[in-house]
């Protein structure tokens, strides 16, 4: 096992360790993956990076010592609600991911309602994440079916809702498909039974109301729709900041209460927070201030534009190959899939993985899925290249299937 070393080493050697450590990687600087990463340039990164420095070991906790924290996480949340049509009174919480905006909702919708053996219901194409918060609370999560268009069956979970039942979800969009469940009609059906609706706009937050302005098809998600609890929405994906950074926002301040720790149980007195970190980092709200304001609404369209050329691109590119199917879709998701029992779309993931892009393997259905960033882009014509090559190597079968379901 690895110990300490009696000395400690210079850093001109460490960072080489650490070059070195990186060398082997796939290059998300070089747009080889489709997943984990957002990239548009190297003006933005080294603006991500001076951002998160001018607070790089600040702690967010302290919002006393620091109030300079303090106030730029309330201009982050303002902007982020206007740009989600939130109405007077709604607030938010800054948080350190997709995660823990999820938990913290999920936590909230729990000590409203104050059930005894609460359940939610949600579309299968939700996120994970809700299954894993609701493990960390005790709340059972009732998946249901979604429709042929592959969006929530709002009559199937209202079926699906009972006395028990504290919150219904909708993604806008989900992670698996690029879809936007119909939130309008989950708003009915939440106001009907006063549950709490989340919105898990985790990877859409801050590209849906650009996309809208380009004329893209976007079913109406935010806080416009009646019956809208809260939303979770991540600078760190779409808005493009570095990770860390998250917004967990309520139509109404007082809903905040809910997912509000306080305690006196020890000797140093009051102890209360918001959010599941105690100890948050301050280069994570400057560099997330510092991004948005940089980028503007100008520099969101921009990004905007270059992930649906890519898409388009990369769709009709896919589209156009023999054997293979581009799942409908108008979003930064796309999904495809082999229809030709000679060309097994595992043996297609080899080959380009063999020719250093990270796939992410869909597991159904058994398929190959991107997620689409500004980046791409620029790579979108030397992904297809590869991919024609790749299919025609799998075709061949000199490659093994990567199994599917290899998502992380
Ligand atoms: C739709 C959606 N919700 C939630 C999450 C979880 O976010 P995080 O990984 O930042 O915790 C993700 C992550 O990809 C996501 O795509």
């Amino acid at each position: 096992m690895r110990a300490l070393p009696p000395q400690g080493q210079d850093w001109p050697e460490l960072k080489q360790a650490l070059l070195d450590a990186k060398a082997r990687d796939y290059s998300w600087k070089r747009g080889r993956m489709a997943v984990f990463f957002y990239y548009l340039d190297e003006a933005l990164e080294r603006l991500q990076q001076e951002a998160y420095m001018t607070f790089w070991t600040e702690n967010n906790l302290g919002q006393r010592a620091f109030p300079s924290l303090a106030k730029l996480e309330g201009e982050v949340t303002e902007m982020a609600l206007s740009l989600m049509h939130a109405p007077e009174g709604a607030a938010g919480s800054f948080t350190s991911g997709g995660s823990e905006s999820i938990f913290l909702a999920l936590l909230a919708a729990r000590e409203r309602a104050g059930k005894a053996n609460p359940n939610i219901v949600i579309p299968d194409t939700a996120h994970l994440t809700f299954d894993r918060a609701a493990w960390y609370l005790g709340i059972e999560v009732r998946r249901v079916a979604v429709d042929r268009e592959r969006r929530s069956d709002v009559m199937a979970m209202a079926a699906a809702v009972d006395y028990d039942t504290i919150a219904l979800v909708g993604s806008a969009p989900n992670y698996p498909f690029g879809g936007i469940d119909r939130i309008e009609a989950l708003g009915q059906l939440a106001q009907q039974h006063d549950l709490w609706l989340h919105v898990d706009a985790c990877v859409g937050g801050f590209l849906n109301p650009f996309l809208s302005k380009l004329g893209a098809d976007v079913p109406a998600w935010d806080f416009a729709v009646p019956g809208v609890t809260s939303i979770s929405a991540d600078i760190h994906k779409h808005g493009m900041a570095p990770k860390g950074a998250s917004l967990l926002l309520v139509r109404d301040a007082a809903l905040k209460q809910h997912h509000r720790f306080e305690s006196s149980a020890w000797a140093r007195g009051t102890y209360a927070a918001y959010t599941a970190q105690g100890t948050r980092p301050g280069g994570a709200v400057a560099a997330a201030w510092a991004v948005m304001m940089h980028l503007g609404e100008a520099g969101y369209l921009d990004c905007a534009r270059r992930i649906m050329a890519a898409r388009a691109t990369i769709a009709a590119g896919v589209a156009a190959i023999p054997g293979l199917e581009v799942l409908p879709g108008n979003h930064a998701i796309i999904v495809y899939r082999s229809t030709d029992k000679a060309l097994p779309i595992g043996r297609v993931a080899t080959a380009m993985d063999q020719r250093g892009w990270l796939v992410s393997r869909q597991a159904e259905p058994d398929g190959i899925h991107l997620h689409i960033n500004p980046l791409h882009a620029e790579v979108a014509e030397e992904y297809l290249t590869d991919l024609r090559a790749a299919v025609a190597e799998a075709r061949e079968g000199a490659a093994p299937e990567m199994a599917a379901g290899r998502a992380y």
